[in-house]
């Protein structure tokens, strides 16, 4: 119905998604925000951040025993990153299908790593793989204050 409201519905999640140092210098920014409005997500939370060694390896903590962890928080820590919060019903899977296999080597074409990148070690963008991880890293990369809650002209053509 035209009361409900997005913000406190259940089906309603948060996701953090984040243009990775080498997506930001490449100029790849835009399209990756133009895809999540266009399919009709809520962006509540947008800044560029040059983020710490300790920050990353407390983002990325679930992978510290893999091989490549220190190479990965190097890259992270490359440059400026793009960090986001996107609302809306689904919004963690659906980010993820529209981010594409970790592997740009395996990602669809029409995903944004199977049209825009070709290694795992550069593969343009992070988005959380759970609605746990995405609660743990929106407050691990956003302030509350940060986070904007508003409601969306296109709710009602994009809800039934
Ligand atoms: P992300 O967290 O960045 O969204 O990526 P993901 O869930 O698809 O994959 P995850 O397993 O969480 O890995 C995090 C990032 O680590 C780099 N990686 N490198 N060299 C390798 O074999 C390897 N495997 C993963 C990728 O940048 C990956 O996105
Ligand atoms: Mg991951």
């Amino acid at each position: 119905s035209v009361e409900q409201k997005p913000d406190q519905s259940t089906s309603m999640e948060r996701t953090f998604i984040a243009v990775k140092p080498d997506g930001v210098q490449r100029g790849l920014v835009g399209k990756i925000v133009a895809r999540f409005e266009a399919k009709g997500f809520k962006l509540v939370a947008m800044k560029m951040i040059s983020a710490s060694k300790q920050h990353l390896e407390e983002h990325y903590a679930d992978l510290s025993s893999k091989g490549f962890f220190a190479g990965l928080v190097k890259y992270m820590g490359s440059g400026p990153v793009v960090a986001m919060v996107w609302e809306g019903e689904g919004v963690v899977k659906t980010g993820r299908v529209m981010l594409g296999a970790t592997n740009p080597a395996d990602s669809q074409p029409g995903t944004i790593r199977g049209d825009f990148c070709i290694q795992v070690g550069r593969n343009i963008c992070h988005g959380s793989d759970s609605v746990e991880s995405a609660k743990k890293e929106i407050n691990l990369w956003f302030k509350e204050s940060e986070i904007s809650s508003y409601k969306s002209c296109s709710e009602s053509w994009l809800y039934e």
